[in-house]
């Protein structure tokens, strides 16, 4: 028995794009998912690809088509930059690689209709990488209300700090989505799960009033969502691209028979104590916060994958999100709640 389960092929997975959450991926593929196997890793810096590729001990390409070609290569972890996604997913499900794509999907809900079909022509599974689904304490609520522990879940309610503003592409929500998707389509995604239930309608009020990068490029730093479910349960979000303790991420839902928290604006772990009282300093930014979720997510994907079963977070969950961004900006740009446009 153990020889017939030692000899269980292992996925063998590409981690293209290595860059802040990218090395991270490889690193727990390499260590930590035991049916993959890392045989990859690719990014157009060529020192980038080189020097983490010789650290793992795997290829290492600064082309993407040609590690496409790499026989080896069942599945592709897709880290680049989120404008670059449609084109690398379609590419991947042309020669038949199954993705996991980093958050968000892509930058328009054209771009995820593209992704869908191509997905669907080529028989691919693909995972999104909204994380916090495969987080312990996230998990633990979405357990709870669906046990009824809180009754009827009534409000979705979520603050989401980043430290500061978004580097590099980031900032520019043509290439990123802008907050709406780079940062809180997190939080759309953790509303419509654990709610279980669509966003069907949403009131933005928000503006550029921290950072001069942000304005210049159009996007915004300071917003608060209003917004319906299409049970009649409503939510609201607010985020900021700035925390001058580090990370906040909380979450409350309630229902008609109790409460769930989640999150904490501060490190548990650590507090010191003078004569000036007792301080705590901010929580651990998302790599810390969320390394045992990227473990989880990415067993889940390779567990999808090897058994042929549905991923947990599919195109039409990362579609979702892009739609639901897509209504946030018409709604600032209308001044007036927007209807999310549900296609299909
Ligand atoms: N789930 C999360 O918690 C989380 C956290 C951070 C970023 N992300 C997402 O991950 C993606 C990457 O973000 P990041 O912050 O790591 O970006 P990054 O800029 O730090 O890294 C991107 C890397 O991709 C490389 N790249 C560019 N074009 C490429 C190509 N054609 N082929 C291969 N590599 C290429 C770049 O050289 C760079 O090294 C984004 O979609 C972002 O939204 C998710």
């Amino acid at each position: 028995m153990i020889e017939v389960l030692n000899k269980m092929p292992r996925l063998g997975v590409a981690v293209a794009g290595l860059g802040r959450i990218g090395r991270l991926h490889a690193e727990i593929i390499k260590v930590w998912v035991k049916d993959a196997e890392l045989v990859a890793v690719v990014d157009v810096i060529e020192s980038l690809a080189k020097s983490v590729g010789e650290s793992f001990n795997v290829k290492w390409y600064t082309n993407y088509d040609k590690a496409l070609q790499d026989p080896r290569v069942d599945a592709v972890v897709i880290a680049a930059p989120t404008f670059l996604h449609k084109d690398m997913i379609v590419k991947a499900a042309e020669a038949g690689k199954h993705v996991f794509v980093e958050k968000p999907l892509t930058v328009t809900s054209e771009e995820a209709m593209e992704v869908k079909q191509a997905v669907e022509k080529h028989r691919v599974k693909l995972q999104v990488g909204y994380n916090r689904r495969f987080d312990y304490a996230y998990s633990k609520a979405k357990k709870d209300i669906e046990e009824g522990v809180i009754g009827k879940p009534l409000a979705y309610l979520a603050v989401a700090r980043d430290p500061d503003a978004p580097p590099g592409w980031v900032a520019d929500p043509k290439l990123s989505g802008g907050i709406f998707l780079d940062q809180l389509s997190h939080d759309f995604d953790m509303a419509r799960w654990l709610m279980r239930d669509e966003i069907i309608e949403v009131h933005v009020v928000g503006g550029a009033y921290i950072h001069e990068s942000v304005k210049e490029k159009g996007d915004l730093d300071v917003v608060s969502i209003v917004f319906k479910f299409a049970n009649g349960a409503q939510g609201f979000i607010h985020g900021t691209r700035k925390f001058p303790y580090g990370y906040e991420l909380r979450t409350e839902v309630f229902g008609d028979k109790g409460v769930i928290y989640v999150g904490t604006n501060r490190d548990e772990l650590y507090a010191r104590g003078t004569k000036d009282g007792l301080t705590y300093f901010g929580a651990p930014w998302f790599v810390k916060r969320f390394y045992d979720a990227y473990v989880n997510e990415l067993t889940s994907f390779t567990k999808a994958v090897l058994e042929d079963k549905e991923p947990e977070c599919t195109v039409i969950d990362g579609l979702r999100a892009v739609q639901i961004a897509e209504a946030c900006w018409r709604s600032v740009k209308e001044g007036r709640p927007a209807r999310v446009i549900l296609n299909p």
